[in-house]
């Protein structure tokens, strides 16, 4: 059974719907019953729009993202700023003064977002880890990237070099540019779509497989064998998302809903558990967190449940 085929006969179930927070709240505004209820509503695979984004990029910052005060684009690259070292990458191209602006750009946009954050949603901040910002500067259009790296095809987000055991991928969105739209398109959520994966992967039985696996595993630890030990749940989700992008009849016929991000706005979504696909849109900044489990005000529709409640055994390490 390929993909296309896996997907729910009613087109209409698991799809995702846009809750509006507008105005943006101020630090002292959110209730714990209303950021308990947009936690749940995010992870029910629903999108937090804020039409007029809360984290407002002074106009200076902008034209040195757009390289609109040199003769050539400084940025060529997606470029990624890791919170906990204070340290950018990607910015290969741009002169050491480029390189600085970007940081202090990336460095600000994420203690403003996480600030925000803390309130609005705050039972998981508590918890979560802070993952990388970014900054997305080329047109997403016809980017040319290979086939499991291309964003414009459906996908739910797995990182292949920082596994998650289970903890969940949330992301803070801002469309910077002034005057395009982001344009996604999103299909079904991991709770509509995951069970009918899991059978395309045999995971029901699979166990002893897995069993002989890690037996392999931890033998080859006792004597030590370097062994590469990426959680199971994170084998699974990277098999997803590389079989989504490989499966063109999947990605024609899934269910599909189209969204505009508007200059300025924000946008909140668990990227995990939300299969999305951008298709055009230049000029983003983004902040990732890790939420994990226990904090989850669901825990039980996360993907991880969804898929060790098919397997019938854990799935982390
Ligand atoms: C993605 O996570 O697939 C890309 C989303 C975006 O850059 O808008
Ligand atoms: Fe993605």
């Amino acid at each position: 059974m390929n993909l296309a085929s896996a997907v729910s006969s009613s087109p209409a179930a698991g799809l995702s719907r846009i809750v509006i927070v507008d105005p943006p709240v101020g630090p002292s505004a959110t209730t714990a019953g209303r950021s308990r209820e947009l936690c749940t509503e995010l992870e029910a695979g629903n999108i937090v729009l804020m039409p007029s984004s809360p984290i407002l990029i002074p106009g200076e910052d902008r034209d040195l993202l757009f390289g609109r005060r040199q003769a050539r684009s400084p940025y060529h690259k997606n470029i990624a700023y890791r919170p906990t070292e204070d340290r950018i990458t990607g910015a290969s191209g741009s002169s050491e003064a480029e390189s600085e602006q970007a940081r202090r750009i990336l460095r600000d946009y994420s203690r403003r977002v996480t600030e925000f954050l803390s309130n609005l949603l705050s039972p998981y901040a508590t918890k979560w880890k802070l993952d990388y910002a970014s900054y997305r500067p080329i047109e997403e259009k016809a980017r040319p990237a290979r086939l499991h790296a291309r964003n414009d095809l459906l996908h739910f987000d797995s990182f292949p070099t920082r596994p998650t055991n289970g903890a969940r991928i949330l992301r803070f969105f801002t469309n910077i540019n002034p005057v395009e739209s982001r344009v996604w398109v999103t299909s079904q959520t991991f709770e509509a779509f995951g069970p009918r994966f899991a059978q395309t992967t045999g995971l029901a039985n699979s166990s002893g497989r897995e069993a002989l696996t890690r037996r392999m595993r931890s033998f080859a630890r006792i004597l030590g064998i370097p062994v590469l030990s990426r959680p199971p749940y994170d084998e699974l989700m990277h098999r997803c998302h590389n079989l989504m992008k490989e499966d063109t009849d999947f990605q024609e016929t899934a269910p599909k809903q189209r969204w505009e991000f508007a200059p300025n706005s924000s946008w909140i979504v668990f990227t995990d558990c939300v299969s999305h696909a951008v298709l055009s849109g230049q000029y983003a900044l983004e902040q990732t967190f890790l939420i994990p489990q226990d904090v989850l005000a669901e825990a039980k529709r996360s993907p991880l449940a969804i898929l060790e409640k098919i397997a019938g055994r854990r799935l982390t390490i």
